[in-house]
């Protein structure tokens, strides 16, 4: 039987690093489903497509090859801010419902993360999980992750791409960015990586359902 764990919440809160640590502790398969909407903005982008016409993303999202994932290139900024604009529209969302689905029940348990896993992918998870931070903790993480890499980044544009992107996901009217009213929040502000997935372990342990 199969054992989802759904992770949602903001850019740079943490569940990416939260969701794969604790696929790797559970032997759960794990899923970052943002580079699914990362992987349709970036193709569109490359055929020159308008990213604001929701049938044409529709149908880039309905012919995605999950083997595209694989590009690490997807997770930089500009592919960020790409998704961010295809995942408004309903089509787009659409397409990629039964892949989330699917992927959600394998047999030997899941871990999925991104921004409607608990309220509309996986609303019967047997785990949900809301992790946040407060913009500015945020951006800070993610200027000292950019500047890490040798980037030249600034504080203060970073902290306003942060609020931007929130604005956009929590939003929009398909499926917005909140809290599944059933998941445990996660603050990570004043928590390291070790605190946020220790806290995230007790979440699971504690669920009623048997893994
Ligand atoms: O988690 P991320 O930064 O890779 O997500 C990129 C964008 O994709 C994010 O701004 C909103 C969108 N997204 C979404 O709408 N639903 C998801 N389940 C995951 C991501």
């Amino acid at each position: 039987m199969g054992f989802t764990v759904a992770i949602d919440g903001p850019a740079a809160a943490g569940k990416g690093t939260i969701a794969q640590r604790l696929a790797a502790h559970y032997g759960f398969a794990y899923l970052d489903t943002g580079l699914l909407y990362r992987a349709i903005g970036r193709l569109a982008a490359e055929r020159g497509l308008d990213l604001d016409d929701g049938e044409a993303m529709g149908a880039v999202a309905r012919a995605l090859d999950p083997a595209v994932l694989d590009d690490g290139s997807l997770r930089g900024r500009e592919a960020g801010e790409l998704a961010s604009r295809v995942a408004v529209h309903a089509p787009v969302r659409a397409a990629l419902t039964e892949f989330q689905r699917g992927f959600a029940r394998r047999p030997g348990g899941a871990v999925l993360d991104g921004r409607d896993i608990g309220t509309v992918i996986c609303p019967e998870a047997e785990v949900k999980i809301f992790v946040s931070a407060s913009p500015e903790v945020r951006a800070r993480r993610r200027t000292d992750e950019l500047l890490a890499k040798g980037r030249a980044v600034d504080y203060g544009t970073i902290l306003q791409e942060v609020r931007a992107r929130d604005e956009r996901d929590s939003g929009r009217a398909a499926a917005p960015l909140k809290a599944a009213p059933d998941a445990a929040l996660l603050d990570t502000s004043e928590l390291d990586i070790e605190e946020a997935f220790r806290a995230a372990c007790r979440i699971v342990d504690a669920s009623p359902h048997p893994r």
